[in-house]
């Protein structure tokens, strides 16, 4: 009796931190994400940019606010970017690459998420 709790309560709280790929169910929040364009949030997510970016800390990649930060003013960032977010980047940030992302994310998916990568504060 006290097991089947136990292991019941177990398997629950392992389960709210399945994370992405648990599709139907409601994901958690994902942290820094509050106050920001909610379908844009949702995008990114879906996309699977939040397993590898985080809104204010390095991750395996870069922050997105840090990305912002290093490419505001410069007027061909956007363009250039979205090129390696599709096709991957390497070398820009330190030694992990970033694999492909188109396939599967389509290119005007990319285009927003770079657009609102690059518009964060
Ligand atoms: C598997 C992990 C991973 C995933 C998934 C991922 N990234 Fe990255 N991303 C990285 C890493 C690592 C870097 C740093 C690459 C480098 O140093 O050139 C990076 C760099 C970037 C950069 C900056 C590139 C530059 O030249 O400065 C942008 C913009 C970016 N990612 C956006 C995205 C978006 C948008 C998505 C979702 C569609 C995404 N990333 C998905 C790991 C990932």
């Amino acid at each position: 009796m006290h097991k089947t709790k136990l292991a019941l309560a177990l398997t629950a709280a392992l389960c709210a931190s399945c994370g992405p790929g648990n599709s139907g169910d409601k994901d958690p929040a994902i942290p820094g994400t509050e106050g920001y364009d909610p379908a844009k949030i949702e995008l990114a997510r879906k996309s699977n940019c939040f397993s590898c970016h985080a809104m204010g800390k390095k991750m395996i990649g870069p922050s997105l606010k840090d990305i912002a930060a290093r490419y505001r003013g410069d007027a061909g960032a956007e363009e250039r970017l979205i090129h390696k977010v599709a096709r991957g980047s390497s070398g820009a940030w330190g030694s992990i690459p970033m694999p492909a992302n188109s396939p599967p994310v389509p290119e005007a998916d990319i285009r927003a998420l770079v657009k609102f990568t690059l518009e964060l504060k």
